[in-house]
């Protein structure tokens, strides 16, 4: 497939691939957590603090100018990556956990009361849960869980059961908030479908993107849904920088989120009016490198395209599982079928607690996850209290996966 071909040259674009660990070269395997950054990212921070550094919107100078164009030049690439209708529909924030904590908060604070109800799954990250949580105290609302369907066996399967949203969507029910691809179980949940549904209950949706937006073509025109947020540091860009895509209709409907510079029209000594959105929703000076990072990491990204990117995740995911079989003590969580899923695989090894296995791993040069990744409640669900992660980015190659299982079985010689 032409993406695997293209991986070895790929990974020369980022430097910090180069690295040994413990005498191995670095097989990193955590790219749920966060993306290594390639050099025209890196390049794209030097370039702004050497020659265009300055505060946007504020000045009339040159330099002013141009922070202010890379700026806003930065929302119109994010409009079009993700398909949005215009670059005011998307609001820059310091990631996604800030994206949902703005709806949660501008928007729930004029939309929620008590007795309404926000739907969240069994499978949300704790970024999309302990918002609603607050959002749900503040208001007197209710926060009501859309259960997973979990299979036990040989593997145990993570889905969401489009019946069980049926039964969910009452009148009382306001907003649904649900990720597009879960960061520990990696399903993929057919969002559009879900948008269909609750719109037609008239629910609104907020998607959760932040392990999609690296993963698979992202459309909210095609999705309709009403939110959408993801972060930069996912999808090979820097830290501090995420993004929330909101529908007009939603921005018209939200109260400030954070008082300051830029998001005024007028302010006298007891009260303020409201600049437009996006700007009133961005308090404060934002972070314009790292808008040029994003950006940089979004050309990276276009120049392989999505649909081959996701391909060639879905090639190696298929290869992990099928490495997989070779171990009958080890418990995949999630699908086993590599249409349902993204490239974010958790398991344990019976008997071997996670984090003995990351630590003989990184031995080895290779970094995975271990913990609960921020899902306690799925964890819960699962009935384990955390689970080992290995997740795939676009420079991951058959070679890395290859490495994990010897040292997988180096694993079980050590501890059987
Ligand atoms: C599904 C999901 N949602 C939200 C987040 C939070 O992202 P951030 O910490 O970048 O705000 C993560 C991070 O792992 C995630 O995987």
């Amino acid at each position: 497939m032409q993406n695997l071909q293209i991986t070895s040259k790929l990974r020369e674009d980022f430097p910090i691939l180069k690295r040994e660990i413990n005498g191995h070269s670095l097989a990193y395997l955590d790219n749920a957590a966060t993306t290594q950054k390639p050099q025209s990212v890196i390049d794209a921070l030097v370039c702004f603090y050497e020659n265009h550094n300055s505060n946007v919107s504020r000045g009339v100078y040159t330099l002013a100018e141009e922070a202010t164009e890379i700026f806003e030049d930065g929302r119109k690439k994010v409009a079009k990556f993700i398909g949005a209708e215009s670059s005011s529909n998307i609001i820059f924030t310091r990631g996604t956990t800030e994206s949902i904590n703005l709806v949660a908060s501008a928007w729930g604070e004029k939309n929620l009361i008590k007795g309404e109800r926000i739907i969240v799954t069994e499978m949300e990250h704790h970024s999309n849960l302990v918002p609603w949580q607050l959002a749900a105290q503040a208001s007197g609302a209710e926060l009501v869980y859309w259960p997973l369907s979990l299979e036990h066996g040989s593997s145990c399967v993570g889905r969401l059961d489009l019946h069980k949203l049926d039964e969910l969507l009452t009148n009382s029910v306001k907003l649904l908030a649900v990720t597009v691809a879960s960061n520990v179980l990696g399903t993929v949940n057919p969002i559009a479908e879900i948008v269909k549904m609750a719109h037609d209950r008239g629910v609104l949706v907020l998607a959760d993107a932040a392990q999609a937006v690296a993963r698979m073509p992202i459309d909210v025109t095609e999705w309709n849904c009403d939110f959408l947020a993801f972060s930069g540091h996912k999808v090979y860009g820097p830290t501090g920088i995420g993004v929330l895509y909101a529908k007009q209709e939603r921005l018209n409907e939200m109260s400030v989120f954070q008082g300051g510079g830029g998001m005024i029209r007028k302010v006298s000594r007891q009260a303020s009016t409201w600049a437009d959105a996006p700007q009133k929703f961005e308090a404060g000076t934002p972070p314009v490198a790292e808008v040029f990072g994003l950006s940089a990491a979004l050309e990276y990204m276009k120049k392989y395209g999505m649909p081959e990117i996701q391909q060639h995740e879905l090639q190696l995911t298929e290869h992990a599982l099928k490495r997989m079989e070779e171990f009958p003590d080890l418990e995949l969580y999630g699908p086993a079928d590599i249409f349902e899923r993204t490239g974010v695989i958790s398991f344990n090894l019976k008997n071997v607690h996670p984090h003995d296995v990351a630590q003989v791993l990184d031995e080895y040069g290779i970094a995975v996850r271990a913990g609960h990744h921020c899902t306690q409640v799925l964890h819960e669900q699962l009935g384990i209290q955390a689970s080992l992660r290995m997740s795939f980015g676009l420079y991951n190659e058959i070679s890395e996966i290859d490495r994990l299982f010897s040292a997988l079985a180096q694993v079980r010689r050590i501890f059987n």
